[in-house]
């Protein structure tokens, strides 16, 4: 069974507490957030605060996906504002090995980000000491993206790899994804199914979630 993580990128912000208690009530596992510093990506999110406001509303798995530079000098205060995981960019992070180490060093879990352009081999040297690797299926920056098809090959290179040397590293693919791709996405290797549109903009959020849970 997938691992769902709704994006609440495209939740409706000012009805913010009833959407958590909506995805609380739903089989959600995870609460997805994106936090975008529009320097890494080209456009802002949401920040710490908010973080801090939805860690009050829910007790489950805040999982953080960093779209920032210089992620060193916030995920402390990310940590303290309620994090449970969080996910830096290899692109944003020159000092990989010591981002990792000072994220594992707060006790929380730790993952590493891949853009589309990005090959596995740029993790292959830090896959033994992380909980997840998160592969972007769009280009990190916005919600409502197609689906890029190359992703699928490169979850089932990382599948293999990780079978081999880390099995215990979680794979989470994120943008895009919907009922009609997320079957295709777990048979590759995906253990987590990060969904933004898909979810928040259907009809039930909690049916959708309910589907997507179903899915082998
Ligand atoms: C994109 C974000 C995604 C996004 C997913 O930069 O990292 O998590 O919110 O949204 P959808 O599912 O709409 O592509
Ligand atoms: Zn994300």
């Amino acid at each position: 069974m997938p691992i769902i993580a709704p994006s609440i990128l495209a939740a409706n912000f000012l009805d913010l507490k009833n959407e958590c208690q909506r995805l609380n009530a739903s089989e959600a596992d995870w609460f997805h957030l994106d936090v975008m510093d529009g320097r890494f990506v080209p456009n802002i999110s949401f920040g710490i605060p908010i973080v801090e406001a939805i860690r009050k509303a829910t007790t489950k798995t805040l999982d953080v996906h960093l779209m920032i530079v210089e992620p060193e000098k916030y995920v402390e205060d990310f940590k303290k504002a309620g994090a449970d995981s969080i996910t830096v960019h290899v692109e944003a992070c020159p000092h990989l090995h010591r981002n990792i180490q000072q994220i594992k060093n707060l006790g929380i879990k730790v993952g590493v980000a891949l853009n589309p352009h990005t090959p596995i081999c740029m993790i292959e040297n830090v896959l033994t000491d992380i909980d997840m690797v998160l592969i972007m299926s769009v280009n990190p920056g916005f919600g409502g993206q197609s689906f890029i098809a190359h992703s699928l090959i490169k979850i089932k290179e990382l599948k293999q790899k990780i079978n081999k040397i880390a099995p215990q590293v979680l794979i989470e693919v994120d943008g895009g994804i919907s009922l009609d791709n997320a079957s295709a996405v777990m048979h590759s290797g995906a253990d987590v199914l990060v969904a933004g549109s898909s979810i928040f903009h259907s009809k039930s959020p909690e049916e959708t979630i309910h589907q997507l849970k179903k899915i082998k």
